[in-house]
């Protein structure tokens, strides 16, 4: 592959771009360093990929970039660049939700309408599903987001498809559910549950604690989506979940035991936006891209913890 991978200073992205200079592929990689984190975080993201020799970074923003030069001689978009969390995507935040899910990703697709790719394969969420959904959730449920980063993900997968149907372009789209490990991003959950316990602090968790997600290990995300490269059928929505459904209260006993020590947890009330379950019907998954995923909770949590810690000794 030639493969284009946008959002690769982010959390996924990086290591997506790692594991496709790892299987031999040629690895373009953009992303402009949006706000919503710090840059410092994205560029030790990157720190492992600089410098190698199948390897290109160029720091553009795609809203503002000559998309048609960018994916000439690209076989492969891995299109994850986006702005991701629920909680933000509330009152004028939204602005950055439209913006960079829904503009850039329709920039993006009228390049590949008219420079053919072999795939492009769009990162969606769980989020798309809403609550009313029946669990485990399948693709073709009728989907109806509880917040506005969701809807921007629907309304992304539906410029896929229309794209796919008017113009061939051979999309392949991905709904992700809540992704950990290392490098996961700083507003995420566990990467602040880790933190807190790691430093003895109080944990902040929103609701009852008996919320459930999927929790999906980064390595099993990218494992699927090198997959629906070349597997898979274009047109198609796949589920990649990591196989369990976790109450958030069990989850915390998993982080008490990484840190070896009791947790100080303050309630919060429950946040508009926040879905009450995911849980992923991956069947389809399975099928079709030979997707299992291999990594439990708590191998999983442990392995952020462990990344957690040592950057907390570098920069306590
Ligand atoms: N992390 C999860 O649990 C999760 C779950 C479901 C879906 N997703 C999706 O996966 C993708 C990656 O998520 P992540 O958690 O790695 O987020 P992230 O914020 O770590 O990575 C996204 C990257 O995209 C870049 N970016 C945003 N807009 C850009 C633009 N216009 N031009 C260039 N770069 C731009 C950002 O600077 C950032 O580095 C997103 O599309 C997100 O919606 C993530």
């Amino acid at each position: 592959m030639n493969a284009l991978v946008t959002g690769v200073a982010g959390f996924i992205g990086s290591h997506l771009a790692e594991a496709l200079i790892g299987d031999g592929h040629k690895v373009i990689g953009v992303d402009c360093f949006t706000d919503y984190y710090e840059r410092s975080r994205k560029e030790a993201n990157l720190s492992s990929l600089m410098g190698h020799s199948s390897f290109k970074f160029t720091e553009i923003d795609l809203m503002e970039t000559d998309l048609a030069t960018l994916v000439a001689g690209v076989t492969h978009v891995f299109h994850l660049a986006a702005q991701p969390g629920v909680r933000h995507s509330w009152k004028r935040g939204f602005r950055a939700y439209t913006a960079r899910n829904l503009d850039a990703t329709q920039g993006l697709l009228e390049a590949c309408a008219e420079q053919p790719v072999e795939r492009f394969i769009y990162a969606s969420s769980s989020s798309v599903y809403g609550d009313h959904a029946a669990l485990p959730m399948r693709e073709d449920a009728s989907p109806l987001p509880v917040s506005p980063y969701g809807v921007t993900k629907l309304a992304a997968e539906l410029l896929c498809r229309l794209y796919h149907e008017t113009s061939g372009v051979p999309v392949v789209v991905l709904r992700y559910f809540t992704v950990y490990g290392p490098r996961q991003r700083p507003d995420m959950a566990f990467h602040r549950f880790l933190l807190a316990a790691i430093r003895g602090k109080p944990i902040y968790v929103y609701g009852d604690g008996r919320q459930t997600r999927d929790f999906t290990f980064v390595s099993d995300t990218v494992t699927a989506t090198v997959a629906a490269g070349t597997h898979g059928t274009v047109g198609r929505i796949y589920n990649v979940g990591g196989g369990s459904q976790v109450s958030v209260s069990d989850a915390l006993e998993i982080v008490a035991a990484c840190a070896g020590r009791p947790l100080d947890i303050q309630r919060k009330p429950c946040q508009r936006g926040d879905m009450r379950d995911t849980y992923a019907d991956t069947s389809l998954a399975q099928r079709d891209l030979g997707f299992t995923p291999t990594i439990s909770l708590t191998e999983g949590l442990r392995a952020e913890h462990e990344w957690l810690s040592q950057l907390s000794t570098v920069n306590p």
